[in-house]
C-alpha cells in the first residue's frame, strides 16, 4: 500500500522553460491539489544526467536525451500528495507526445518522445533514488 502522503521528483524539462509552459504545467499540478514541497531552477550537468538516467545510459536514445536535458535550465520540483507518483504519471501521459492522450500534459503540448516537457518518478523506488539525488537535504 502506498503511504498516505508520498513524494515524487518532477522535472519541468528545458523545453518547458524555453516554451514558457512552466505556469501552465505547475498550475495543473496545483489545481489537482498536489503540494510543492521544493522547487529550484537548475541546469543538469553531464554527471547528474548520468546519475539521474542510470537505467538508460547504455540505450541508443541516451546521447540525444542527455544533450537535450543538459541544454538549458530546467525546474526541479518535489511534489507531495496521496499516491502522487501514480497521479503525476497519469497527468503527464505516455512518453511519446504524439501518442499521449488528449488532456494529459504531453498529449496537449508535446509532439516528441524526447522533448516531452516533464519527467516524473515512475515508482516509489525511483522516487527515493531521484529525490536523494536532486534534493539530498530534504
Ligand atoms: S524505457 O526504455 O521504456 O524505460 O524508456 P521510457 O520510459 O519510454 O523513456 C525513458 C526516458 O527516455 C526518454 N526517451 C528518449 N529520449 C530521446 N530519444 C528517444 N528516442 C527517447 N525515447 C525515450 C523519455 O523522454 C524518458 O525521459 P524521462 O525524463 O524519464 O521522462
Amino acid at each position: 500500500m502506498p503511504s498516505p502522503t508520498e513524494r515524487s521528483l518532477v522535472l519541468l524539462k528545458p523545453d518547458a522553460v524555453r516554451r514558457g509552459l512552466l505556469g501552465e504545467i505547475l498550475g495543473r499540478f496545483e489545481r489537482k491539489g498536489l503540494v510543492v514541497e521544493a522547487m529550484e531552477l537548475r541546469t543538469m550537468d553531464a554527471t547528474l544526467a548520468d546519475q539521474h538516467y542510470a537505467d538508460h545510459v547504455e540505450k541508443a536514445f541516451y546521447p540525444p536525451l542527455k544533450e537535450f536535458m543538459t541544454s538549458g535550465p530546467l525546474v526541479a520540483l518535489v511534489l507531495a500528495g496521496d499516491e502522487v507518483i501514480e497521479v503525476v504519471r497519469a497527468m503527464i501521459g505516455s512518453t511519446d507526445g504524439r501518442k499521449a492522450a488528449a488532456g494529459t500534459i504531453r498529449g496537449d503540448f508535446a509532439l516528441s518522445n524526447r522533448e516531452n516537457l516533464v519527467h516524473a518518478s515512475d515508482s516509489p523506488e525511483s522516487a527515493g533514488r531521484e529525490l536523494a539525488l536532486w534534493f539530498p537535504k530534504l
